[in-house]
């Protein structure tokens, strides 16, 4: 075994590199922490390298593909566009590459020191690191877990990389299949789906509940749902797989109520589960809850003397910007500094197919479920100019609002958007719901002209009793 040189004891020890790792290290630096960073693989982890990053990169590819093929409609002769995938697999490497290089440069000079290799808690905030050149062993004063998540799998779908893909695979594709099923119509699901299908895929999605994108406003799933079923995909809700059968060239996937479909590939994105293998040695303290998830309060702590844990390796969204979030808190905590915990009910969401979704707080179903008295506006994207100049007109904003006692619209609960670049727009939606706006008071500001964010302003407009061109 080899140790780190005696007395070496960092303030912080972080187990996982990806955003809710490398957020604490970080942060934690910025405030004056030495930190370590014990990762087995890249820094970046799965947001950068096979998630968000690589994933939003080829959703970039398909809407060039979409800008193209739509482009004799502004009189720009450009032909069919044809897809040669091996460059597009190559930009988004390169992307990645840029980014990967980047962040390992901003770890470095900020003073984290990386270790290559696993890292097991072995309690008393030793960390043991077991990597290709043997076993270390790091001290922390305080240690933060932070090893992530892998995709679920189902049974009868195990991955083997040629007829069945995780998202994993999805991404380092050499050759886009001719036809994929895409099993579970959640983000990632929809996001392939949508990729696959501009990209000339011919897809189908299967969704085990009575309707996709669980989750999201019903009138935005209604939105992706008609843009899907435009462009051919299709989307079987309320269906169990029950296995597949491959051919040697594809595979058949069976379905539903003795229902089929033939493809060249299968796409499992089902969920994504913790990724506890490995971590904890016996008797760290750490609890480990039942569906393999670490236990944290909302100050991040695990109940284990001086372990935190944040990122997809605990239960709250699995989203990259939570992880950053979760980081933050955790090293407040840990300098002992006032802590404002995640407010998980109203963070942002916003997926990447086309159209893109963006949302913040409470659905309308779910307020009125809560039994909360609400008043609800919506403004199609049809009515907006700037969606009229760049072509794109599916979509809406929607906005819900708690009615107050005078009958009037009081506190914005939630904020819905679906269509062209929402996902660029939703940070105002997500500081009126998160400053427990009125439309009132957000009604106050100016939105540019032509923008699409004038959508928002509308809507809020609206709310208020008194709209410019939305009824109120
Ligand atoms: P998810 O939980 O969002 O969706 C999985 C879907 O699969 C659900 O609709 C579920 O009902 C369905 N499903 C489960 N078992 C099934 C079965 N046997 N047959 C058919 N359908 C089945 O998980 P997803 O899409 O894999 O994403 C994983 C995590 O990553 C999520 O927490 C998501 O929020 C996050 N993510 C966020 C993104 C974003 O914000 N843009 C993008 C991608 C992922």
């Amino acid at each position: 075994m080899v140790t780190t040189p005696e007395g070496t004891e960092f303030d912080v020890v972080v187990i996982g590199g990806g955003p809710g790792g490398y957020a604490t290290a970080l942060y934690g630096a910025s405030a004056g922490l030495s930190v370590a960073v014990v990762e087995k693989d890249k820094v970046g982890g799965t947001c950068l390298h096979r998630g968000c990053v690589p994933a939003k990169e080829l959703l970039e590819t398909a809407s060039v593909v979409r800008t193209v093929a739509g482009a004799k409609e502004f009189g720009v002769q450009a032909g069919q566009p044809a897809v040669d995938f091996t460059i597009s697999q190559g930009r988004k490497q390169k992307v990645v590459d840029q980014l990967h290089r980047g962040l390992s440069g901003l770890m470095k000079g900020r003073g984290i020191t990386t270790f290559v290799g696993t890292g097991t808690l072995s309690g008393g905030g030793r960390v043991e690191v077991s990597g290709p050149e043997g076993t270390d062993e790091i001290a922390g004063r305080h240690v933060v877990l932070a090893s992530g998540s892998v995709p679920r799998t189902i049974q009868g779908f195990e991955v083997d990389g040629k007829f069945v893909l995780s998202s994993d695979e999805v991404l380092c594709l050499d050759e886009l299949p001719a036809s994929v099923a895409v099993i579970g119509g959640g983000a990632i699901g929809c996001e392939f789906a949508s990729m696959l299908c501009d990209l000339g895929s011919q897809v189908t999605v299967l969704e085990l509940l009575p309707t996709f994108l669980t989750g999201c406003d019903a009138d935005v799933v209604g939105v992706v749902a008609r843009s899907f079923r435009k462009r051919g995909i299709a989307v079987h809700t309320g269906v169990s797989v029950h296995g597949h059968s491959s051919n040697g060239s594809g595979t058949t996937v069976s379905f539903g109520d003795n229902e089929s479909v033939s493809v060249d590939a299968v796409v499992v994105a089902v969920g994504r589960r913790p990724l506890t293998e490995g971590l904890l040695a016996d008797g760290t303290g750490v609890v480990v809850a039942e569906r393999g998830f670490v236990g944290v309060d909302e100050h991040m702590r695990t109940g284990a003397e001086r372990v935190w844990a944040v990122g997809d390796v605990v239960d709250t969204p699995q989203l990259a910007h939570v992880a950053f979030a979760e980081g933050i808190v955790a090293i407040k905590d840990i300098l002992g500094e006032a802590v404002v915990p995640v407010d998980y009910a109203r963070v942002p969401w916003c997926i990447y197919c086309h159209p893109e979704v963006a949302f913040a707080g409470l659905t309308e179903s779910a307020a009125r479920e809560a039994g909360i008295d609400v008043l609800v506006k919506q403004d199609p994207f049809g009515g907006n100019s700037r969606a009229r100049i760049i072509g794109e007109t599916d979509g809406l904003v929607k906005v819900v609002a708690e009615r107050g006692s005078d009958g009037r619209a009081g506190r914005i609960l939630g904020v819905h958007m679906v269509g062209p670049w929402v996902t660029e727009q939703i940070g105002q939606g997500y500081l009126a719901v998160n400053w427990e706006a009125t439309p009132e008071e957000v009604g106050q500001f100016l939105q540019p002209h032509p923008s699409l964010s004038e959508a928002f302003g509308e809507t809020i407009l609206a709310l208020t009793g008194r709209g410019l061109h939305i009824s109120s």
